[in-house]
């Protein structure tokens, strides 16, 4: 295991009608004066918003309002926040909303604490300092409630980018598993698809002896298979709802990836589908990581028969570990499938022809180095063939 540090500060308050103690957390951590971010109107028509303004006014916590954040988060919207938050004085954002509101709230937070351009950040700067974020979450997906990361879409190029720092990291983060009831079931399947792939980036390391927090994946993902058919099947069942959200919240914590190197090259390869496309990302990531696996299997067959076989349930077959390798990648295609993920191209509405583009904005764009992964390295060619899989 290699030497880490690990500081988590974020405040869960987990279950039903925790939306209601929302002003309470405001001021218990010291805001005064709220950015309400929002989406494309989800939390009006479900009634969440009135709700949570109504705990604010119940504190005495002013309030200013900026909605419509789109899925793959967009530039324009956070630099109108950041002049939003300047000018009205604001000392506390709260995100009501998916990974894309969270998002957008933590590049505000941090750009209206910043002389320069925000934009800095997603190039590379670490953030440490931003006004502190609070979040009302509706969706289990991006792990954006307890993560110090932030992903939006620059439209000036459409470059979509990370930005890390734990100035970021949420204050405190309301999970109320039955907000999520009112979900699509595409939504909800995103959603599934985007938390085992946090696990999987972290799951493919070139560390050694990392048992705790192989087993801890593992776990989660098991749990994650368990649990998505039952939501699926019945989208109000709060039980199942409830496993997966705290599942999203500790695949993306990084409370599994301490002391392991980590991957990330499907999430890089994904992004360029996401800017290119407007694809949830979720789906995108269905049909990335079958095809990454199957380009990179070979780096270590151990590792893969290992998640065969722990996992999926697969009989490891010690003459030919590559088989059980194999076999495990199919079991992830049928589970996509099974919860309505696309498998290819087709499917998500991409187009052969765009592959050398997004294979080299992926490897080169926005000032990127020219390789992406931490268990294997890939460059523009190993890149291209990836999305060739997906064909
Ligand atoms: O905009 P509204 O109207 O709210 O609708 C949203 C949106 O259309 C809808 N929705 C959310 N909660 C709902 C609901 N509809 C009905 N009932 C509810 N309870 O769902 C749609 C998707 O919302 P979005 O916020 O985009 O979803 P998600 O949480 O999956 O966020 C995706 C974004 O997170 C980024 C992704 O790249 C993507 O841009 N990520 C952020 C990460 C982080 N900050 O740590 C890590 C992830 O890897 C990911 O990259
Ligand atoms: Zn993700």
């Amino acid at each position: 295991m290699q030497n880490f540090t690990f500081y988590s500060p974020t405040y869960f308050a987990f279950g039903k009608d925790q939306e209601n103690n929302t002003g309470k957390y405001v001021k218990r951590f010291g805001g005064s004066k709220v950015l309400l971010h929002y989406g494309g109107g989800s939390v009006i028509r479900s009634g969440l918003l009135d709700r949570v303004k109504k705990s604010l006014d119940a504190e005495g916590i002013s309030y200013v309002e900026l909605g419509g954040v789109k899925p793959n988060p967009r530039s324009g919207l956070v630099y109108e926040g950041i002049e939003l938050c300047r000018k009205e004085g604001v000392d506390f954002v709260l995100a009501v909303g998916g990974g894309s509101t969270i998002d957008s709230v933590k590049a505000i937070a941090a750009g209206a604490v910043y002389e320069g351009d925000f934009w800095d950040f997603y190039q590379g700067k670490p953030i440490d300092r931003a006004l502190p974020i609070g979040t009302v979450l509706t969706i289990a997906a991006a792990g954006s409630e307890g993560s110090p990361d932030s992903v939006i879409t620059n439209e000036n190029g459409m470059y979509k980018r990370g930005a890390s720092g734990e100035g970021i990291r949420p204050t405190f983060s309301i999970l109320n598993p039955a907000l999520t009831q009112t979900l699509p079931a595409y939504q909800t399947a995103c959603g599934i698809t985007d938390i085992c792939a946090h696990l999987f980036e972290r799951y493919f390391t070139t560390t050694k002896e990392v048992e705790v927090t192989d087993r801890m994946i593992e776990a989660l993902l098991l749990t994650m298979i368990h649990e998505s058919p039952r939501v699926i099947a019945d989208p109000d069942n709060y039980e199942a709802r409830a496993n997966i959200m705290w599942a999203g919240m500790m695949a993306h914590n990084n409370s599994c990836g301490v002391g392991r190197s980590q991957d990330w090259a499907s999430h890089d390869i994904e992004h360029e589908l996401s800017a290119v496309y407007d694809c949830a990302h979720g789906a995108g990531l269905a049909v990335v990581f079958p095809a990454w696996m199957t380009y990179v299997y070979k780096k270590d067959v151990m590792r893969f028969a290992q998640l065969a076989t722990r996992v999926w349930g697969c009989q490891m077959d010690f003459t030919n570990p590559e088989k059980t390798a194999l076999e495990g990648i199919e079991a992830l295609r049928r589970f996509l499938k099974s919860i309505g993920m696309p498998s290819n191209f087709a499917e998500l509405g991409a187009k052969k022809e765009d592959i050398p583009h997004m294979a080299h904005t992926a490897c080169y764009g926005d000032g990127r180095s020219g390789r992406l992964g931490g268990f294997v390295s890939l460059d523009e060619q190993d890149v291209t063939k990836i999305y060739e899989l997906m064909v």
